[in-house]
């Protein structure tokens, strides 16, 4: 098990997300991208951190009382040790009391984060077709609702 803690994102650890964002993205944020996700008052943007490295990062934007996860990713050498389950929960932690649901895309073919979103209680809302580029790829539109009403809801249509 790494040894790490969920931090706010500071300038010191930009340059890491960058280089975490270019191997992990055909479409990368670029830096004033991030930057914008750091300062803005209405986003949240966590990294989990070990002495010397960003091991990775979660941004969400919110809305009112809706949030929408803006990126989520772990450095390929620090995956599958519990570091993405650790950024959802402190962000669910966060904002759970303020928001009705946080809601993502994501790429259909992405297996290991479609089975990490269903881990932590997101299901299956919709789908946004031809949503990616390189390669176009339909996206799969998950939702974690707060409200147990919601959720019902959900439920029944899916
Ligand atoms: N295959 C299947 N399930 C996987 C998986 C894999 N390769 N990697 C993670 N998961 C799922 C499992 O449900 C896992 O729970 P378990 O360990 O109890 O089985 C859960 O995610 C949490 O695993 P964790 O170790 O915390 O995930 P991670 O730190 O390796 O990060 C991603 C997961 C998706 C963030 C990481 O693979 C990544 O950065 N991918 C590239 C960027 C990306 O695709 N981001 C999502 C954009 S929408």
């Amino acid at each position: 098990m790494t040894d790490f803690s969920i931090v706010d994102v500071s300038p010191k650890h930009i340059d890491s997300i960058l280089e975490i964002e270019k191997l992990c993205f055909s479409l990368p944020w670029n830096r004033s991208a991030l930057e914008n996700q750091m300062n803005a008052e209405n986003c949240l943007f966590l990294a989990a951190v070990d002495r010397e490295a960003v091991l990775g990062y979660i941004g969400l934007m919110t809305v009112i009382d809706e949030g929408y996860i803006s990126n989520i990713a772990v450095a390929r050498q620090y995956r599958r040790r519990g570091v993405a389950d650790a950024l959802i929960d402190a962000l669910v932690e966060h904002t759970k009391d303020s928001l009705a649901f946080m809601t993502l895309e994501v790429r259909e073919s992405n297996a290991p984060a479609v089975a990490l979103y269903e881990k932590h209680g997101f299901v299956t809302v919709g789908t946004r077709k031809n949503y990616y580029e390189n390669p176009k790829e339909n996206a799969r539109l998950m939702t974690l609702f707060f409200r147990p009403e919601d959720r019902d809801n959900a439920d029944n249509v899916n």
